[in-house]
């Protein structure tokens, strides 16, 4: 297969960007998108030119690592897969395909189409962890947890901080992410002890990143390779709402 690629070239954080054209010739259908880069690059390589820089690492769809926009979408046209498990027999041949990074203020861009993530990371860590003693294996197992619940944790638990809630969102926010980390422990008796103020440390810290606020247009999910549902972002509203007024109240 042949393709046109535009693709986002930036040499640094501080430096102006732009679309440079490649050609993707003799490109196999099996071949994933990060292989079909990984040709170009080859070739970039071999004559003396700069290979495209890009996020990846597993390669499987669990690392989170490989986010691309690609024809508009976040990891792709197709749903549900994230960019390293996208194949090119998805794209017609001839096709022209415009790769970018993702577009938010709080993920710069460091080169090309790699962006700086870790304002996730740090939403995450201003959540702090459980400090509840659950004891050792046995007595965890123990505990009881009521499968409905346990399925919806494991459900928020998916989320790998790809990124490409943010990308999608017309706000660049972050609640779909912020709700998945914060979800899956609400759900959890070892998660209720610090619930509360989990939600409201999480938030605060999504608006210091600089991410925009959730106004309800649902690119988040739909762009989701995990399927992560918006019910988490109302279970963090009522988990913020509740701990806000109460810290009202307690004044
Ligand atoms: S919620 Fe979905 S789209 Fe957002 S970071 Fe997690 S896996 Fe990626
Ligand atoms: S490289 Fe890990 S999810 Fe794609």
């Amino acid at each position: 297969m042949r393709f046109t690629l535009q693709v986002w070239r930036q040499s640094g954080p501080e430096s102006p960007g732009e679309f440079v054209e490649y050609e993707a010739a003799d490109i196999s259908a099996d071949s994933s998108f990060l292989e079909m880069l990984d040709v170009v690059n080859e070739r970039l390589s071999s004559s003396g030119q700069e290979p495209i820089h890009f996020d990846h690492d597993c390669r499987e769809g669990i690392c989170g690592a490989c986010g691309l926009m690609i024809n508009g979408h976040p990891h792709g046209p197709i749903a549900g897969i994230t960019t390293c498990q996208l194949h090119m027999r998805h794209f017609s041949d001839g096709q022209r395909i415009i790769i970018e990074p993702w577009r938010a203020a709080a993920f710069p861009v460091i080169k090309d189409l790699v962006v700086d993530r870790t304002a996730l990371d740090r939403i995450i860590a201003a959540g702090g962890y459980a400090s509840v003693n659950t004891g050792g294996a046995p007595d965890a197992n123990s505990l009881p947890v009521a499968k409905e619940d346990s399925e919806r944790a494991m459900d928020a638990a998916t989320c790998i901080g790809c990124g490409a809630c943010v990308a999608a969102c017309p706000n660049a926010a972050a609640q779909l992410f912020t709700a998945a980390k914060a979800t899956h422990l609400a759900l959890l008796p070892q998660g209720q002890a610090e619930r509360q103020q989990r939600a409201r440390a999480m938030v605060a810290q999504m608006e210091a990143e600089g991410f925009g606020y959730c106004t309800n247009h649902g690119e988040c999910q739909a762009a989701c390779p995990k399927g992560v549902s918006m019910d988490n972002i109302a279970f963090l509203n009522y988990d913020f709402r509740k701990a806000w007024l109460e810290a009202l109240s307690s004044r």
